[in-house]
């Protein structure tokens, strides 16, 4: 086992080789930027559908940057995760540490295992380093916040809807184009072009909007909730080149050139999409607060055609939740239109 840290890590120090948890050494990745983050397992429901999103924004790398993973629980005590826990002083936290090329320490933050890394804070961290050289760290700005982004929805992971603070969020501000005038356009927003429910739509952003709050907040699309912001209930789920994307999970610049349908892009004038009829049919709500994103899911899921068992539904329905615990009445509909209409 490796000796533990004499001393907290700060900024600007060199990384010292160590054992990483899939067995490999942190100097064979010398040459790259390497994203370490950490967070204690536990199970959520949520899991899965997460790390599907967390793979899809990896991709979005343009640079060859590392992400590892390595969990902090206490079980893992004898394993290389928790040692490298350990040796970065993080046992039993939540932590994420950006390494450049050279193995120093460019970024880091940390927090208590109950306490949650949100995407907003990750990403206003990030805008500090904006001021820096392009490449500093050796990593793209964009590569950068590509893999923060991805790891803020990993780091969130384990935490229950219930231990979500909305407090520690502080939702994103859209800057509309053409209102108000300076001095918010000359705060660091760009021009962003969304395609929404077959439309262009110009808007001028912070590069931090999440693709949620601009559809909320600046085009008014106020069909796809709010509901954790953290990626773990599923309320703000549209779709993104027709597959399921939590839309306070990914930025809306990262989103240009990519077709984007929400709830209110479903129905075909007075004609509801079938699922939504169905829910109605079905009385697959209550409050309805969850239910754009349950329709916006399940109307991906029947395309998908995997989900045909009431259990495999429930899985691949996993990450919407529903307060009022619908549940039943949702597979009933999602059922129903599986069973009628294939062509949705
Ligand atoms: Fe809850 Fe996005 S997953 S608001
Ligand atoms: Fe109320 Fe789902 S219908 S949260």
């Amino acid at each position: 086992m490796s000796a533990l840290l004499s001393a907290p890590l700060q900024i600007g120090d060199v990384i010292a080789d160590c054992s990483l948890p899939d067995g490999s050494r942190l100097s064979q990745l010398r040459g790259r930027p390497v994203i370490l983050a950490f967070a204690p397992e536990a199970w959520n429901p949520a899991h899965t559908y997460q790390s599907e999103l967390f793979a899809q924004i990896l991709k979005d790398f343009d640079e060859g940057a590392t992400f590892i993973e390595a969990c902090t629980d206490d079980w893992h005590n004898f394993d290389t995760e928790s040692d490298l826990a350990a040796r970065f002083g993080v046992s039993g936290k939540r932590a994420l540490f950006l390494i450049d090329e050279v193995g120093i320490l460019r970024w880091k933050i940390e927090v208590g295992s109950n306490e949650i890394i949100s995407l907003g804070e990750v990403i206003t961290a990030l805008e500090t380093l904006k001021a820096k050289p392009q490449n500093a760290g050796g990593i793209s700005r964009r590569a950068f916040l590509s893999a923060s982004l991805a790891a803020a929805a990993v780091l969130s992971l384990p935490l229950s809807s219930a231990q979500a603070d909305p407090q520690m969020l502080k939702p994103a501000v859209a800057r509309e184009q053409t209102a108000p005038p300076a001095p918010y356009e000359t705060a660091g927003t760009i021009p962003v072009t969304l395609r929404v429910n077959g439309q262009p739509r110009k808007l001028q952003l912070e590069p931090r909007v999440a693709l949620l709050d601009a559809l909320r907040e600046y085009l008014h699309l106020m069909g796809t909730k709010k509901g954790c912001d953290h990626g773990q209930c599923g309320a703000c789920t549209v779709h993104v080149n027709g597959e399921r994307q939590l839309s306070c999970l990914t930025l809306a610049v990262m989103n240009q050139g990519k077709e984007i349908t929400t709830i209110e892009g479903l129905a075909s004038g007075e004609n509801l999409h079938p699922v939504q009829a169905a829910f109605i049919k079905n009385d697959a709500f209550q409050c309805g607060y969850c239910t754009p994103g349950q329709i916006m899911s399940a109307v991906a899921l029947i395309k998908e055609g995997r989900a045909r068992t009431d259990a495999e539904i429930r899985e691949a329905m996993s990450g919407n939740l529903c307060r009022c615990a619908a549940y039943p009445n949702i597979i009933a509909a999602i059922k129903e239109v599986q069973g009628g209409v294939r062509a949705v």
